[in-house]
């Protein structure tokens, strides 16, 4: 390198010749047009513009310049610098525009497509609690049996012991499919399952039969002409009170803990004698533990058994229903019986996904 008080020597500051200049400008513009991407572009600015690129170099050559040459050679390099910075700035707005393109290709969310978290459809909370009630029941070895919901006036009056002249059987409580004379009903219970499952199936029977009723009511927070019941039939021989008892036992603390407690009240059904209303305690979340009125039940009356064609004398049974939407009602806080049949899933999904 010169020392600043040697004279001009072309030849020693070579570095700065017209040709040396052009031919760094020439291989930092190769190297730039040459950059596929940013990093590629980082490594020829650092090469050809940096600190320590040739041009760089050249540059600091010029203090050792004398006076006359100083000018000439710093224009010459300044534009060459110049020439290569501006070239690096386009190449970096080409890299960078065509990074922003890919990545908005690459990265691209199409929102068309179906998304994986739709929420999974869950059975309604009736469906679960029919089947939670069928689970106890088939546990104990009961069979589960279905009846009709249009049926015989005859199986769903007559043959459980409601007479002609019974309040029920009015136009008032009961759906007639045709007209009043039609001996055809909507079934106002799952009663009469007891007389088709005692028509139909060998002795002894133990079965549980949940399904849809039918009752003229108006619709309100707590009536619906359509609501659903479980009726349990046994028939056996030796059968009394006492299983009866011991079965409902079982079932309320199946349903609701093992502390239940049952209480059981006289009552009356033409299809049961002696009949009895029994009542769970329930801790329920709003209003305090209380008794609430479970179902009615009652040892088969024989007139249904005689009905049916079974031998009263050898064979004895108890039946029992409850209100399925009844139970849901009370034992989950549903105060508006129409929630349950709307088929909101605001409401629905506060039961969570229970399948
Ligand atoms: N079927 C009666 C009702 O709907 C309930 C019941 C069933 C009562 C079986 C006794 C025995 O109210």
């Amino acid at each position: 390198m010169s020392a600043t008080n040697s004279p001009y020597d072309p030849v020693e500051v070579a570095d700065l010749s017209a040709e040396a200049v052009q031919g760094a400008v020439d291989t930092a513009l190769a190297a730039v047009a040459a950059a596929q991407d940013l990093d590629q572009l980082k490594a020829a600015r650092i090469a050809h513009a940096g600190d320590r690129s040739p041009l760089a170099l050249a540059n600091r050559e010029i203090g050792a310049l004398p006076p006359h040459a100083k000018a000439d050679a710093g224009k010459r390099v300044g534009q060459a610098r110049a020439a290569v910075r501006s070239a690096i700035e386009a190449r970096q707005h080409e890299l960078e525009a065509e990074r922003d393109a890919r990545v908005l290709v690459e990265e691209a969310v199409d929102v068309t497509l179906p998304y994986d978290r739709r929420s999974r459809g869950a059975r309604h909370p009736l469906t679960t609690m029919h089947e939670r009630i069928a689970d106890v029941f088939v546990a104990m070895g009961w069979d589960v049996a279905e009846g009709p919901e249009i049926e015989a006036e005859w199986i769903n009056f007559d043959a459980l012991n409601i007479g002609p002249d019974h309040p029920a059987r009015t136009m008032q409580d009961t759906f007639f499919v045709g007209s009043e004379t039609s001996g055809v009903v909507l079934r106002t219970h799952t009663s009469p399952v007891q007389i088709r499952t005692l028509l139909d199936r060998p002795l002894p029977v133990y079965v549980a039969c949940p399904g849809r009723v039918y009752r003229t009511d108006e619709i309100d927070a707590t009536h619906s002409p359509v609501f659903h019941q479980v009726e349990g039939l046994v028939v056996d021989e030796g059968i009394t009170v006492a299983h009866l008892k011991g079965t409902l036992d079982h079932f309320a603390r199946e349903m609701f803990g093992p502390a239940t407690k049952t209480r059981w009240r006289p009552s009356y059904f033409p299809f049961t004698e002696p009949s009895l209303e029994f009542d769970v305690w329930f801790e329920a979340a709003k209003g305090g533990p209380r008794w609430i009125e479970w179902g009615g039940c009652g040892m088969v009356n024989p007139r249904v058994l005689a009905a049916a064609g079974v031998d009263s004398e050898r064979y004895t049974g108890f039946a029992f229903g409850i209100g399925i939407d009844r139970t849901l009602m009370f034992s989950r806080d549903v105060t508006d019986m129409r929630d349950m049949f709307e088929g909101d899933v605001r409401f629905t999904a506060l039961f969570g996904a229970e399948l």
